[in-house]
């Protein structure tokens, strides 16, 4: 009787531990973003770091090291994961001092007190790409060899990992349980996840449901969200109702031929454009990454993967980026959440307490003038004009599927005088145009299209402080003291 009560209670206390272990272990995906810089309007990091702050956003993704972004990043707290661009792996995959240089210039440094938090670098971006034709395949390994021993070296092994960004063209099938690994990338596949698994670190993919609606003018519209679908895919007992799990537990399926089908996933990158393509605007967008975060954070994980959702998913991105090349389309400037000016583009809850975006504060602005084409000017002979200005500056909002689509011809030319004006920071001689231009204080957007008003934004160098470096070396300097004082007793 006694020991049963006892054993009851063992038990209790048992259930109890285990169930508080449990909590704490069911760790809730953290929703981060992607932060490019390839842009013409650049806001300075420190305003950035603020809107990620004001956001509560905890994670960042940054496609290289930049040092402006990482001092500023400092002392926030924030987890960062720096990349190595892809043209630097063949470099570092063939020289250990290659890659002991970047650790100490790129990590090392920062991972200071009151530092930036660096967890992962990420190892070339999409270095599988199909497009690349396999040019840095063959480095990828080397260069992870050649960094992980850096990292040792530098004592980091344990506070950072090493990850690779793969594009979901990494892997294929008609149905999710028979996904697998290009055939050509099996053997490396193998040695990446092998390595992924021993040293505790996340598979990363990107998934762009919005790139296989674009693609593929077959692709069911409703499978590309997550609101229900007349076009559900059944795979044996499994049904998918949107292209998100679907390419999802086609990496699952790829991960368990290889014997690691228990793999963490992070989605490195997810999102969708508000311009440049019929289907990428402001409502789709909302409601596809809406969509996203509730299914994400609501747990129900995947038909593979039931009540387990990826570890981490980075939304790209953060801002527009209007310098980046539209070889994939006119879309590819317009995937921020925020405009180039830290804007919230449309209410989204990113379900970290804040009811919706918060827009970035103290942005200063160049003056509210705009430049168009002269009215009283006849506008034969301003092509050249309008395609030098459209080369420097942005103008796929014109294109088909754009915003300012369909503004007639002068609002085409003025649009674009104005975009180059604002590239150049409104010096007066970029509106001049051989005369064809015009300043007006009247602000000329029509409708949805809008004629943007650049930023100003000074960067301001933050010192990194030698805070640890020194406790460090005084902790050192006492303990020598200590036994010299103790080996003279
Ligand atoms: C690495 O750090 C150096 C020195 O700060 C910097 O010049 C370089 O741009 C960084 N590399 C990358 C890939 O960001
Ligand atoms: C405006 O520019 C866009 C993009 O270059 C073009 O497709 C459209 O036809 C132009 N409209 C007129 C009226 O010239």
């Amino acid at each position: 009787m006694l020991r049963a009560g006892i054993m009851t209670k063992t038990v209790l206390v048992l259930a109890v531990v285990l169930a508080f272990s449990g909590s704490v272990e069911l760790v809730r995906s953290a929703i981060g973003v992607n932060w490019g810089t390839v842009s013409n309007h650049r806001l300075s990091p420190s305003t950035v770091v603020e809107l990620l702050k004001v956001n509560k956003i905890k994670k960042v993704k940054l496609f290289d090291a930049d040092p402006d972004c990482l001092r500023a990043l400092m002392g926030s707290g924030i987890e960062v994961m720096v990349g190595v661009s892809n043209d630097l792996l063949p470099i570092i995959s063939s020289s250990t001092a290659a890659a002991d240089l970047w650790v100490a210039q790129n990590v090392s440094r920062y991972m200071v007190k009151g530092g930036a938090n660096i967890k992962f670098i990420a190892v070339g971006n999409e270095p599988f790409l199909a497009s690349y034709g396999g040019q840095f395949q063959s480095y990828v390994m080397p260069a992870i060899t050649n960094l992980q021993q850096s990292l040792a070296k530098a004592n980091l092994a344990g506070a950072v990992k090493l990850v690779v960004p793969c594009n979901a063209d990494a892997y294929e099938a008609n149905l999710p349980s028979q996904g697998a690994f290009r055939p050509e990338l099996s053997q490396i596949m193998t040695d990446l996840v092998t390595f992924l698994n021993a040293n505790g670190s996340p598979f990363v993919v990107n998934i762009y449901p919005f790139l296989s609606l674009y693609g593929n003018s077959d692709f069911p519209q409703d499978y590309a969200f997550f609101e229900g679908t007349t076009h559900s895919v059944t795979d044996g007992p499994n049904v998918y109702y949107n292209a998100f799990d679907g390419n999802y537990d086609t990496l699952v399926s790829a991960l368990n031929k290889l014997g690691f089908g228990q793999m963490p996933i992070v989605i490195g990158e997810v999102g969708w454009p508000t311009d440049g393509a019929v289907s990428a605007n402001v409502d789709a967008a909302r409601i596809f990454n809406q969509g996203l975060i509730n299914h994400v954070l609501g747990n129900k994980g995947t038909p593979l993967r039931p009540g387990q959702p990826p570890m981490d998913i980075y939304l790209f991105g953060l801002l527009d980026e209007e310098a980046k090349s539209v070889l994939p389309g006119s879309f590819e400037r317009h995937w921020g959440i925020f405009s180039f000016d830290g804007q919230a583009k449309y209410a989204l809850n990113l379900g970290m307490g804040n009811r919706l975006l918060r827009n970035a504060e103290d942005v200063s602005y160049l003056p509210a003038r705009w430049c168009v084409a002269d009215p009283f000017k006849d506008l034969s002979g301003v092509a050249e004009h309008f395609k030098l200005a459209c080369t420097v500056a942005d103008c796929t909002t014109l294109n088909y599927g754009g915003s300012c689509n369909g503004i007639g011809e002068r609002g085409n030319i003025s649009y674009a005088f104005n975009s180059y004006y604002q590239v150049q920071k409104q010096k007066s001689q970029s509106c001049e145009f051989d005369g064809f231009g015009m300043i007006t204080f009247v602000n000329p957007s029509m409708g949805r299209c809008k004629f943007l008003v650049g930023v100003s934004e000074k960067v301001v160098t933050k010192h990194i402080s030698n805070g640890l470096s020194l406790h460090r070396g005084s902790v050192i300097l006492w303990l020598l003291v200590f036994s010299w004082a103790v080996l003279d007793l």
